[in-house]
């Protein structure tokens, strides 16, 4: 009997495997750790754990990821938890290798970690940061994970948390939202040219497109300020089906199946979770 079935008494449908999630003290990525936790996964987890300057909204605490840590193990499986920044890539490739050092093998990658920096005072700071950590450090976490996943040979699953504003033109008009929409673009250009160059070794590359998610991205005061003092961004938020936003589980359950067997034959494809936004355009 695994694991997995000790606790939940079923079979999980991540029964041996280990993933490495960016982001994973709040929001998205707390979510993407309880349900690939759920189902059978050990985990790697990193998170920034402190303020960045551009970004209005609270990110995550240590105790978050204290917190993040319990919530896992109490499901009964194992957690490496380091507090890292995307954007240093010795450090995440520290972080990284602990994990891999105490588990053998990982399996499974989620670039989840990211900002908004959505201010309504505009600065150009907040374009840095945002190709910073959306883009660059997406290329850092899929960067210090592939020599491990090639050289196990048991092929893997990567997958981009991306957005709906990765696939259509809705940044608005600020420096930070013009580079969350460039960096969201940008991770697709990534997804794609790693598709086919990890493809030789069975590892499957993909994106989540989430339309806006019950998280302190979209519900905190300052964020609500911001689209509401810009019309074109508050026109753009209805999604097709009758929802404001969407529940974390939502996206994180896409990523689940992305990650899982079940999955074994996509690669390659941008896959939004977003009550139909992008169809309705
Ligand atoms: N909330 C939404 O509406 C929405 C919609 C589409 C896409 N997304 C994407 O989902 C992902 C998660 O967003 P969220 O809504 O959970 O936001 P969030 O702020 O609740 O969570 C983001 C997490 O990433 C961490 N983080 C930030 N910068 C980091 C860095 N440099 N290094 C390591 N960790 C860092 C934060 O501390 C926080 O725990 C992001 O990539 C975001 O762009 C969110």
């Amino acid at each position: 009997m695994t694991a997995h079935e000790e606790t939940q008494g079923t079979k999980g449908r991540l029964d041996g495997k280990v993933a490495f999630v960016t982001g994973a003290a709040g929001g998205l990525g707390r979510s993407h750790i309880r349900r690939l936790a759920e189902e059978g996964a050990d985990l790697v987890v990193v998170d920034l754990c402190r303020p960045v300057d551009t970004v209005p909204y609270p990110l995550s605490t240590p105790e978050d990821l204290s917190d993040a840590v319990e919530e896992v193990e109490a499901l009964g499986r194992r957690v490496v938890a380091r507090q890292t920044d995307v954007r240093d890539r010795a450090a995440l490739q520290e972080a990284y290798d602990a994990g891999l050092e105490e588990f053998g093998e990982i399996h499974v990658v989620v670039a989840n970690a990211g900002i908004a920096p959505l201010l309504v005072e505009d600065r150009v700071e907040a374009w840095h940061d945002a190709i910073d950590v959306n883009l660059t450090g997406t290329f850092h976490t899929i960067e210090v994970a592939i020599p491990s996943m090639i050289a196990a040979e048991q092929g893997g699953s990567i997958v981009i948390v991306s957005s709906t504003a990765g696939l259509v033109g809705i940044g608005g008009c600020s420096n930070g939202g013009l580079g969350y929409a460039a960096s969201k673009h940008g991770a697709v250009g990534l997804m794609r040219t790693y598709a086919n160059n990890l493809a030789p070794h069975r590892i499957r590359v993909n994106s989540v497109h989430p339309t806006g998610v019950a998280t302190r991205m979209v519900t905190d005061p300052s964020m609500v300020e911001f689209v509401a003092q810009d019309a074109r961004l508050s026109e753009e938020s209805p999604n097709a089906l009758p929802v404001d936003t969407i529940e974390p589980v939502d996206v994180s359950n896409a990523v689940l199946w992305l990650a899982s067997d079940e999955a074994r034959y996509v690669t390659g494809v941008t896959l939004p979770v977003d009550a139909g936004f992008i169809n309705r355009r």
